[in-house]
C-alpha cells in the first residue's frame, strides 16, 4: 500500500530539509556590498561554532559548563558592522604574517620589502588589509566542519609570491575545534597564520580573566623592547612572572613590577613551546573555577602569543551588548616567533614554492571539578 503525501506537505519538508543541512545564514554586506556568510558548525554534544566568511571569524564558540550548560566563551560582535570597526582582532584569522614585524620591513633573498606601518613603526597581523579583513570562500563539509580558501596576490600588503590559503575549522565530538592551516606559494615568501580567538571561560562579557588558572609548557619566552619587538634573546621563565609550568592565576603577577610585564601592560609575550619535534602536542591548559571550563590548547607550532587584553578598555560593547573592559579575555595564538623574518636565528618563517605549509591547533573544551 502506497501513502500519498499531499504536496503542500511535500514542499514544506523540502524547505525543513534544506534549511537543516544549509547551517548558513547572511551575517551581512561589506561596505562595498560583498555579501558575508556565516556558518554554524555543531557537533554531536551540541557544542556550536559559528564562523564568518569575513576574516574566518569565530563569531562565537558555545561549549557546556560542568552543568552541561552551553555558554558562549569569545567575544565578539553580533552585528557583522562590530567587524568592520578598527580592530582587537577579534577570532579572526590573522596572515600573512601574524604578530609583529620591527619597522616594517624584511630582506628575502637580498630583496627588501616594505609593508604597512599599522602598529608605531611595525607591522601588525599582515598590515592595513590582513587576512582578518579579506572574504573568504567557504565550503561547507558535514555541518561539523568548515573549508576557507583564500588567494593572496603578489605583492599584497608588500609581501611576495601568490599565496593560496586553506583554513580547516572541525568542530569535533570531542568538543574541540580544529585549525588546519595550509598554504602554498609561487615565490620565496614568509608567513605565519594563527587564529585571534579572545577567550573568556566564564562566558563572554562576564567580567575579567584574572582568575582563570594558566599552565604554559614553557621555558622560555622572548622579551620585548617597547614596541613589542623581540629583543633576540630567550630568556628562561625561571624564577620570573613568566613561570607558568605549574598552574597560576593569570593575575596573580600581572601587576609585578617586571620590566617585561610594564613593557607589555601586562602578558602580551610569545612563549617558546617545549617540544619534540612538529607533532601536535599540549602548549597551554586554562581553568575557570566557577564553570570548571578547561581549555586545552594543542599545536604543532614552536610558540605561543599569551596577550590578557590589555589594550581592552570598555569602550568596546559586545555580544548581547557586553562591556569588554581591560583583560576580560586572553588569548594564545599559536605561532612562530614574531620578527622572525629579521632574526635569523629564530625558526624559519619561510615557505618556497613546491612545498607546503601545514600547521594545525586544536582548542579543546572540557569540565573539571
Ligand atoms: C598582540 C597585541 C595586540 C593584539 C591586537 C596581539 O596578538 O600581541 O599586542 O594588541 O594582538 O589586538
Amino acid at each position: 500500500m502506497t501513502t500519498r503525501i499531499p504536496i503542500p506537505l511535500i514542499i514544506v519538508l523540502t524547505l525543513m530539509t534544506t534549511n537543516c543541512s544549509s547551517n548558513s545564514r547572511e551575517f551581512g554586506k561589506t561596505p562595498s556590498g560583498e555579501s558575508v556568510e556565516l556558518y554554524t558548525l555543531k557537533n554531536a554534544k551540541g557544542a556550536e561554532a559559528a564562523i564568518s566568511t569575513y576574516g574566518g571569524v569565530v563569531v562565537s564558540l558555545k561549549v557546556p559548563d560542568r552543568a552541561g550548560v552551553l555558554g558562549d566563551i569569545v567575544l565578539g560582535f553580533d552585528d557583522f558592522k562590530g567587524y568592520l570597526l578598527p580592530p582587537p582582532y577579534f577570532g579572526a584569522l590573522i596572515g600573512r604574517y601574524g604578530n609583529r614585524i620591527a619597522h616594517a620591513k624584511f630582506t628575502l633573498d637580498g630583496v627588501e620589502y616594505k609593508l604597512a606601518k599599522n602598529d608605531g613603526d611595525n607591522t601588525l597581523h599582515g598590515g592595513t588589509r590582513g587576512f582578518d579583513k579579506v572574504i573568504w570562500k567557504a565550503k561547507p563539509g558535514d555541518g561539523q566542519s568548515l573549508e576557507l580558501t583564500y588567494l593572496s596576490k603578489d605583492g599584497e600588503e608588500g609581501f611576495p609570491g601568490n599565496l593560496s590559503v586553506t583554513v580547516v575549522y572541525s568542530l569535533t565530538d570531542n568538543n574541540e575545534l580544529k585549525i588546519d592551516y595550509t598554504a602554498t606559494t609561487d615565490k620565496n615568501t614568509v608567513l605565519n597564520l594563527t587564529n585571534h580567538s579572545y577567550f573568556n571561560l566564564a562566558g563572554q562579557g562576564e567580567g575579567d580573566i584574572l582568575a582563570h588558572q594558566l599552565t604554559l609548557n614553557a621555558d622560555r619566552y622572548t622579551p620585548v623592547d617597547k614596541g613589542l619587538i623581540p629583543t633576540g634573546e630567550l630568556r628562561s621563565v625561571d624564577g620570573t612572572p613568566f613561570d607558568f609550568r605549574q598552574p597560576h592565576a593569570i593575575g596573580e603577577r600581572i601587576g609585578s613590577s617586571d620590566e617585561q610585564i610594564v613593557l607589555g601592560g601586562g602578558y602580551d609575550h610569545n612563549f617558546i613551546l617545549n617540544r619534540a619535534g612538529d607533532v601536535l602536542s599540549l602548549a597551554a591548559k586554562v581553568t575557570e573555577a566557577k564553570s570548571g571550563r578547561v581549555l586545552e590548547v594543542l599545536t604543532t607550532e614552536p610558540a605561543i602569543q599569551f596577550y590578557t587584553g590589555n589594550f581592552l578598555d570598555g569602550t568596546i560593547h559586545g555580544k548581547g551588548g557586553k562591556v569588554y573592559g581591560r583583560r576580560s579575555a586572553f588569548c594564545l595564538e599559536t605561532q612562530h616567533y614574531p620578527d622572525s623574518p629579521n632574526h635569523p636565528a629564530f625558526p624559519s618563517t619561510e615557505l618556497k614554492p613546491g612545498a607546503t605549509y601545514h600547521t594545525t591547533t586544536v582548542f579543546r573544551f572540557s569540565t573539571g571539578s
